[in-house]
């Protein structure tokens, strides 16, 4: 389908994909157990464990990934074969200082990253690196607490050295927590809040913990999170200034349920409860109704005077997103919404907007919609989409003798949401310098654990147990999205 819109000729178009879902060898060359290690297979609507330790007998699937440790090297040649000239990954932080808590890095682990950066750029890839992508050590979480301990800000302050001086000639775009937004939302307790503190902060609550310590806590692992993300971003400028540290945010649209008062505050709450993050990495300083919050609640306590100075000098060059649905707010029946009491706000079902097989909505209006709000947020900052797709069941079938897939439903969904893009762009002057899309070959789910959950133009033959050839086959989306890139987004 050809379209109006095109491209700027340097913009990026790539995909993305996190260590831990894709590398496998999660216990080869010296590398340390993560927080990825210990959770076992989910499925829809069936939550993945989170084990003390790692556990015999047990099925984890981030222990084999994709093997793409082994493979990177044919995997990559695919990706340039479709024309990426991007490619998002990110470092485990196991490989590089096993515990997390070390003085001294294993070798091992970065001539790993040496030998697949230095592969992307043979091939013409510029390599897009998450510091931080659900992957933690697990040590960090045994012994100190998970990110609510100060300490793990100067362990990541080391960590962050070590790659910023190796990988300084090589690597231009870093990203330093993936979804930090994420967590946010510890109202309801539940499973998907239970995985998300963990993933993002490596924080397990006991079962009977009140709404208001885990929000205590979250806010307390938010904020030594974004010191160390903006000592990051100071670090990165005194080694390389040419590089560039960004933020990394899941947006999801909020709407209203009703036009009602009371449904339109719960909104407002809803959104200063998730964006105080991306204000606090963009602006430096956190947004007045928070630091109120804070003096009423003291779920603020442990910050220094010199967290403050950090936050303001460390501000982030770009934003990176997520964007896969978007979300329906309401007022909690019988209540008033309010920061103080985030039982007060809930979410609703919106049936105006058809979701996927595992139920997650697909809306590509709401992102353009979304782009226009984060630059009105925050103008003429750069923003790259570094994940959007669609997780499908794909069928291999075998034709005149080839093996296939034909996902026609993927074409349709990403089709849609490039148009958003690029609409964003031509019409709405919005500076996205980006496309990367999530999950180019298939990986292992992140929220789930399975590998049928694909997101790819390349299929991998692995299923849930991790059996299979582990071949690569091209879906019919590959032709397609290589096309699109050659274009450079002009045919869709
Ligand atoms: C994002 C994560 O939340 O969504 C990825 O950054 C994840 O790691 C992606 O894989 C898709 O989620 P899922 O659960 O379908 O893998």
């Amino acid at each position: 389908m050809t379209n109006s819109y095109k491209m700027n000729d340097n913009f990026l178009w790539g995909g993305a994909i996190a260590a831990h879902q894709a590398e496998g060898a999660w216990d080869k060359d010296g590398k340390g157990v993560s927080i990825a290690d210990v959770l076992t297979a989910g499925a829809h609507q069936k939550p993945r464990e989170i084990t003390d330790g790692v556990i015999e007998g047990l099925n984890y699937p981030n222990h084999h990934g994709i093997y793409f440790y082994d493979t990177y090297k044919e995997d990559l040649a695919l990706m340039k074969e479709m024309g990426f000239n991007s490619f998002r990954t990110s470092i485990a932080w196991t490989r590089i200082f096993p515990n997390g808590d070390e003085t001294v890095p294993n070798e091992a682990g970065l001539k790993f990253y040496d030998d697949l950066f230095d592969e992307m750029i043979k091939n013409g890839i510029e390599p897009v690196v998450t510091l931080h992508h659900f992957e933690m050590p697990y040590h960090l979480v045994s012994e100190y607490g998970g990110w609510t301990n100060r300490k793990l800000i100067d362990f990541f302050e080391h960590y962050v050295r070590v790659v910023f001086e190796r990988y300084k000639d090589k690597v231009k775009y870093w990203i330093t927590f993936n979804e930090i937004s994420n967590q946010a939302n510890q109202a309801e307790p539940s499973w998907v809040s239970d995985f998300l503190i963990w993933t993002n902060s490596g924080l397990k609550f006991s079962k009977d913990a009140t709404v208001e310590q885990r929000m205590e806590a979250m806010f307390q692992a938010g904020h030594n999170e974004l010191v160390a993300s903006a000592r990051a971003v100071i670090i990165a400028k005194e080694i390389n200034p040419e590089m560039k540290v960004g933020a990394m945010l899941n947006v999801a649209p909020m709407y209203p349920a009703t036009p009602s008062p009371a449904d339109m505050l719960a909104l407002q709450k809803a959104k200063q409860l998730r964006d105080w993050f991306s204000d606090v990495h963009v602006r430096g300083f956190y947004p007045n109704e928070l630091e109120k919050l804070f003096q009423r609640t003291g779920w603020h306590s442990d910050t220094t005077e010199q967290d403050f100075i950090d936050l303001k000098n460390g501000t982030v060059d770009y934003l990176s997103i997520s964007y896969y649905a978007s979300s329906t707010i309401k007022a909690t029946e019988g209540k008033k919404p309010s920061l103080d009491d985030p039982t007060s706000i809930s979410t609703a079902e919106n049936k105006f907007i058809k979701t996927s097989d595992w139920g997650w909505s697909i809306d590509p209006d709401g992102l353009r919609y979304t782009l226009n709000e984060l630059n009105d947020a925050y103008p003429n900052l750069p923003i790259m989409i570094v994940e959007n797709g669609l997780g499908a069941n794909d069928e291999l079938i075998e034709e005149n003798g080839e093996i296939t897939i034909h996902d026609d439903y993927r074409i349709d969904y990403l089709r849609s949401h490039i148009k958003a893009v690029e609409q964003a762009v031509a019409i709405d002057g919005i500076p996205v310098i980006g496309y990367l899309s999530w999950g180019p070959i298939d990986i292992v789910s992140a929220g789930t654990g399975e590998m049928k959950k694909r997101y790819g133009y390349i299929y991998v033959d692995l299923d849930d147990l991790g059996q299979g050839s582990n071949k690569r086959y091209k879906k019919d989306s590959f032709d397609w999205y290589k096309k699109v890139i050659a274009s450079n987004g002009e045919q869709l």
